[in-house]
């Protein structure tokens, strides 16, 4: 049976789920696209080939379509309301891009909504597909390396760009076991205002509930290891087990040193980030595929894993406010963190270069 399926929000995302989406073609069949940007609907349309209707909102789209499923690719603001209007109309299943919430509130409440509607919800995380990611996780789940004991993850893009990202694939390469408590230190004002808002630099530790270790990393002091053009890829999560390691990135670079390497690192080199980023969403959408057919097929970018990620943020943002330990998932309210953040964090110096701009010199973003 094929899904039915409408798309809002048309940018340089959104093209990729509905090319994502139409590379599934006997799986999902696309009934409507909406943007309020004529110019990214006459891409998308002539890109692709669309043949379905092109709406003037997504509530009329999902009046008239009446689809199982409500993909909606649009900035971090428009989240709940897209949520509360797929609950409206009644979808069985919704897609849509990380960060998965502007603030924990916000990210309880859309899990919360999506349980009690039954609704299939998933987070676009999708560079998990990517070919040396695959790799790692397929050494790590073979055990081969015996169970997880330590994870580090770091990352030159700030937390609510890429941090999220990486924090929901230590999650899945430590087999969906999530965090029991974390320590957080975070400072630097100039991302507070960006649109996808975090501290410039985020650092801390989170005990994991089957007793490894996540150690993670994020923002402009994060190890510095390639090229500038490379800033966005400046990543890496690494995985060790009492018998080894496996280490991916997502410029297309992965490592595995096991017992079966034989005292060496056997290094691998997969197609680049800019390569293989297009390619990733067609499994994303086959798994959601058949999640939806069987419900035994949980994707791995279900809400629940990408929640157990956001609190370990949210937790670290408390943790360094507060100075404390925080125990997950966060005890009482959810308090606004990047509100506190900018009433809190001091102005700081930079090293020279770093400005709120568009590229980057030495790995930081300069103007
Ligand atoms: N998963 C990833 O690897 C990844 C990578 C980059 C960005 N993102 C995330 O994807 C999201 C979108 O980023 P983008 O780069 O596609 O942005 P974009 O600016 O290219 O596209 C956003 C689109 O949303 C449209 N839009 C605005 N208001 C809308 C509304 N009310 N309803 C429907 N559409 C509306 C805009 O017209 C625009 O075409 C962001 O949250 C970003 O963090 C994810």
């Amino acid at each position: 049976m094929k899904h039915t399926v409408v798309v809002a929000g048309l940018g340089n995302r959104g093209k990729i789920h509905v090319k994502g989406i139409l590379e599934n073609p006997g799986r999902f069949e696309l009934l409507g696209v909406y943007d309020p940007s004529a110019e990214a609907v006459k891409k998308t349309v002539e890109r692709f080939n669309i043949t379905c209707p092109v709406f003037s909102s997504a509530e009329e789209m999902l009046v008239k379509t009446k689809p199982g499923i409500f993909v909606f690719v649009t900035h971090p603001e428009i989240r709940m309301e897209y949520i509360k209007l797929g609950i409206k109309h009644k979808v069985k299943g919704i897609s849509f891009e990380k960060p998965m919430a502007v603030s924990l509130a916000d990210a309880r409440e859309i899990t919360s909504l999506c349980h009690e509607n039954g609704i299939k919800a998933i987070v676009s995380h999708q560079q998990k597909y990517m070919k040396q990611m695959q790799q790692m996780y397929a050494c790590v789940r073979s055990g081969i390396i015996g169970e997880p004991e330590l994870i580090r993850i770091f990352m030159r893009p700030w937390a609510s760009q890429l941090g999220t990202h990486f924090v929901d694939y230590a999650l899945w390469a430590n087999g969906g076991v999530g965090a029991e408590w974390v320590v957080g230190h975070a400072h630097g004002r100039v991302k507070l205002t960006d649109d996808h808002p975090s501290p410039d630099y985020l650092f801390g530790e989170a005990r994991l509930k089957n007793g490894a270790t996540l150690i993670i990393e994020s923002g402009y002091l994060a190890p510095f290891t390639m090229s500038d053009e490379e800033f966005w890829c400046n990543n890496r999560l690494t995985v060790y087990g009492p018998h080894g390691y496996a280490w991916a990135e997502t410029n297309g670079r992965c490592a595995v040193f096991s017992p079966e390497t034989k005292g060496k690192v056997e290094l691998y080199q997969y197609p680049k980030f800019w390569e293989q980023q297009e390619d990733t969403q067609t499994p994303y959408y086959t798994e959601y595929a058949d999640w939806m057919d069987d419900d035994g097929k949980q994707h791995s970018c279900n809400i629940d894993i990408s929640l157990g990620g956001f609190e370990i943020i949210e937790g670290l943002y408390k943790s360094a406010l507060e100075n404390t330990r925080v125990d997950i998932p966060l005890e009482g309210g959810a308090p606004d963190a990047i509100a506190e953040l900018k009433r809190i964090l001091p102005e700081q110096s930079y090293p020279e270069g770093f400005k709120d701009g568009g590229f980057y010199k030495n790995g930081l973003q300069v103007k």
